[in-house]
């Protein structure tokens, strides 16, 4: 599925700042002393390109000052929903190189990378020279520090011990799915049209939040029988997640989003996690936990393990919610533009509905060895192409401070990789083996030493609710009301993560 994470990264040479507070004429000294050893850097850094051959690659062509008609452009592209249909466009003028550099307004040179060798050495050859920029100060309010805001040390611990979870997360049977799937279905008409995104993202909700915590919020109860401080929850999260994409977007400027909703949004959202940490005496029971692992058949497994290596109730907090955030809203994109795109090319849903038949019989729940069993399921779930250009260009000297920006979602959809088709949807590409060597032309879940954590359970969930969506309706289809538009110009809407701006509307019947 052509969904990611993060549709485009931002990725930061990183830049030494060290701690404010000097007076007089130390405060000029120092200046001098910066000024200085700035010259001197450039100096050397220059050397070092020279030496290496580097040279600049193209530049972003613009016609007004500081490039705000590209702005503009921007700016438009995204209010009409195809602000990444504008950035494959941008990236085409620039085949076979894939690569060109940008100022725009005032700011750091910005690299956007598009060659596979370029992501191969971001990513991972070089990876410890490369930061996140302003992303931990973006995320903060709501995340505080955990996996998906460190750097440093501090990230390698928290991705050793999360590692260590999601390894024996691999071990253990869909169960997380099954009472939560039934309440997707008891929020689905029997025989009627429903917009499937929506319930997707309730659905990945309570599902993360069970893993997590080892209790859900049901959010798909809501109006039920939903408690009211999961209620509370739910909608807090959702506001403050908002909240996060609104700052990301504003990134250097993130702090000119603050509004008293949001930071509210987050106290809520804190406090309800507080509240159930001390409620199960979490910090208390901590040293009791086994590391070994032999507690995973409770319910609350993960936070009991995570807690075991938390200093402080807030570390703890932090660290649940920052992978609350990763694995959350990018199941639900996954799920909901798979089904656009089933229901919209009836071919592929008919095969697909036929596997799933022949492999699962009368059976109703699929196991992990049934979903093994169902490469055709791999292929539609597997992010659409990316692409990269043939060798020969330079290498390019990225100076400290500079910007270095990728998008999985321009790059998988290179025509001089993917082939003509790449804008299709056509899954059989990854049956075939004409994909085999793209390399770093494809990497959804990125990868090096910050590749995802949850791709086996996020795989597991989708296998699993599309399997089950097929079973439980003989009819999946696209309602008359619905427009059929080529791929990639259907109006998204890009936040943290890309959604379909038209949500996912599909007529079913049982
Ligand atoms: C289709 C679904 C998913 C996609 C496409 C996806 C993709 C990604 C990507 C691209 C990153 C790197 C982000 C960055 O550093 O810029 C990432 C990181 C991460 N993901 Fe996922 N993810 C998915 C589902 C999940 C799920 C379900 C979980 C957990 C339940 C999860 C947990 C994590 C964690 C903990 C990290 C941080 C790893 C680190 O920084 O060391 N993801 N994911
Ligand atoms: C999904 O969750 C939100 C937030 O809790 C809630 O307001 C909404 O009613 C839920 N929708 C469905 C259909 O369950």
């Amino acid at each position: 599925m052509h969904t990611q994470s993060q549709p485009w990264t931002i990725h930061c040479r990183r830049e030494k700042t060290s701690a404010a507070g000097y007076f007089g004429v130390g405060f000029v000294l120092r200046l001098v002393w910066i000024a200085i050893k700035r010259v001197l850097e450039y100096r050397a850094d220059t050397l070092y390109g020279r030496q290496h051959g580097c040279q600049l690659s193209p530049a972003l062509k613009k016609r007004w000052p500081l490039g705000i008609d590209r702005i503009k452009e921007l700016w438009e592209s995204n209010a009409e929903g195809h602000l990444l249909a504008f950035l494959c466009s941008i990236a085409k003028d620039y085949e076979p190189g894939n690569n060109l550099c940008q100022f725009l307004l005032v700011g750091p040179r910005a690299y956007h990378i598009l060659h596979p060798r370029n992501v191969e050495t971001l990513l991972l050859t070089n990876f410890q020279d490369y930061g996140f920029g302003c992303r931990p100060a973006v995320f903060a309010p709501l995340l505080g520090k955990g996996i998906f805001t460190q750097e440093g040390a501090a990230w390698k611990h928290s991705r050793e011990l999360l590692r260590k979870q999601f390894v024996r997360a691999q071990y253990q049977d869909l169960r997380y799915f099954h009472e939560h799937f039934a309440n997707l279905i008891n929020r689905m008409p029997a025989d009627g049209v429903v917009d499937l995104q929506p319930l997707f993202f309730n659905l990945t909700l309570d599902v993360a939040v069970e893993l997590l915590f080892g209790r859900s919020v049901y959010s798909l109860r809501a109006g039920v029988d939903q408690a009211d401080e999961n209620r509370e929850f739910a909608e807090s999260f959702n506001i403050a997640q908002e909240g996060l994409a609104k700052r990301f977007r504003l990134a250097p400027f993130h702090f000119l989003y603050n509004p008293a909703e949001f930071r509210n949004a987050c106290r809520r959202v804190h406090l309800f996690v507080e509240r159930y940490i001390r409620e199960q005496k979490l910090m208390e029971t901590r040293s009791e936990t086994a590391k070994d692992g032999s507690d995973v058949d409770s319910a609350t497994w993960f936070i009991r393990q995570i807690a075991s290596e938390s200093a402080t109730e807030t570390e703890l907090r932090d660290q649940l919610l920052n992978v609350l955030l990763a694995g959350r809203d990018t199941t639900a994109c996954c799920l909901s533009w798979t089904f656009r795109l089933l229901v919209r090319h009836t071919w592929a849903r008919d095969r697909l509905r036929q596997e799933i038949r022949s492999v699962m019989g009368d059976l109703t729940n699929p196991t992990r060895q049934h979903i093994r069993a169902m490469p055709f399921l791999a292929c539609v779930t597997t992010i659409l192409p990316v692409g990269g250009g043939p060798d020969g260009t330079s290498p390019i000297l990225v100076r400290k401070g500079e910007l270095v920006v990728f998008s999985q979602y321009v790059n998988s959809r290179r025509k001089n990789i993917f082939g003509p088709d790449a804008d299709d949807f056509r899954p059989e590409r990854w049956e075939t083996g004409e994909l085999d060597d793209i390399g770093w032309a494809h990497f959804p879940f990125i990868g090096g030493p910050r590749q995802c954590l949850g791709e086996d359970f996020a795989l597991m969930e989708i296998s699993y609710t599309i399997v089950r969506l097929f079973q439980t309706f003989t009819a999946i289809e696209l309602p008359e009301s619905e427009v059929v538009e080529a791929v990639g110009t259907e109006r998204q809407k890009l936040t943290l993560v890309l959604s379909s701006a038209d949500g996912c509307r599909v007529k079913v019947r049982r």
